[in-house]
């Protein structure tokens, strides 16, 4: 297979396992071309990309416009909190302003749950979703898998634990339907309050004891308490999350085998995860964020050539 299924990317529910396996390999290639003394290739010379960010980010803001430049696209970046929007211009008229000059592919972070979809409709530019709100990040659960795939060889059968505050983590949805796609075994753990109803649903094993879950995988996936989604208290406070939740090194070094630690980041240190957990060499967070780019090159290279 040498071309997606899709012309969008809005979420990893949609796409196939062979899409994913076919965005991992071309990433592997990027990734060798980033790691050349010249890093930059001409595959999209021709293109013109505009970054939408109407949330805050820093990695995935920085490793997508890193990506488009490294491909020789010409690239456009807009922020919603300092532009027009904060005049009262919708998201439709902000993005048809924007296409009026000639905009080829649109990356957009958007704090609503299906905003990437509802543009895909409105606009004939290709989309990609750089996550919105507590729905979907697939390029964080792409460069995860990359991630995971690099340090243990492939996914299959490969147990991974997320951990933390599942409910409002675009990146544990994401992260769960990648995995499973690449048969991976996934298990959730966090407090009752943090799990989303439907959980079970998709198929994955529930645990609320953090030392059992972490006894149980091979790689875990810190993830950070998002307290700007959280309209009413999920726990009594962040010292008791911690103390039943929060990976130390203590705990770590007490568990049967090595496990591998992953966090997308942003990192709250000494809540979800301590820093001498952060800074281990078990840790890969900062491979996670170099592969980000790598990732996205070839998502980028790929929707640019499905017609
Ligand atoms: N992992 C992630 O999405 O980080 P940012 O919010 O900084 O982009």
């Amino acid at each position: 297979m040498s071309s997606l299924s899709t012309k969008h990317l809005l979420g990893i529910k949609d796409i196939t396992a062979d899409d994913i396996n076919l965005i991992l390999n071309t990433a592997e290639n990027f990734k060798e071309v980033i790691n050349r003394p010249i890093k930059k290739v001409p595959s999209l010379r021709e293109i013109t990309i505009a970054n939408l960010f109407f949330e805050n980010s820093t990695r995935t803001k920085l490793s997508f416009e890193l990506a488009e430049k490294r491909l020789s696209a010409d690239v456009i970046n807009f922020s919603s909190s300092t532009s027009s929007v904060k005049k009262g211009e919708t998201l439709i008229d902000t993005v048809n302003n924007i296409l009026a000059m000639k905009v080829d592919m649109v990356v957009m972070r958007h704090p609503n749950p299906g905003a990437a979809l509802f543009l895909s409709k409105h606009v004939n530019s290709k989309i990609i979703n750089a996550g919105d709100g507590a729905h979907e990040h697939p390029t964080q659960a792409l460069l995860d898998a990359f991630s995971i795939r690099e340090k243990l060889g492939n996914l299959k059968k490969k147990k991974i634990a997320i951990v933390g505050d599942i409910l409002h983590s675009r990146v544990a949805l994401s992260n769960i339907f990648c995995l499973q796609k690449l048969g991976a075994e996934v298990m959730v753990c966090g407090p009752t309050t943090l799990m989303p109803k439907y959980i079970s649903s998709l198929g994955v094993k529930v645990e609320h004891n953090l030392k059992k879950a972490l006894e149980w995988c091979d790689v875990a996936n810190m993830l950070r308490i998002q307290l700007e989604r959280q309209d009413i208290k999920y726990f009594p406070s962040l010292r008791e999350y911690t103390m039943l939740f929060g990976l130390n090194k203590e705990l770590l070094d007490s568990l049967s085998k090595k496990i591998v630690v992953m966090h997308p980041g942003p990192i709250n240190r000494g809540v979800e995860i301590t820093s001498d957990v952060a800074d281990s060499d078990q840790s890969i967070i900062l491979e996670q964020v170099e592969n980000g780019v790598a990732v996205r090159m070839a998502v980028l290279f790929l929707l640019a050539g499905r017609v």
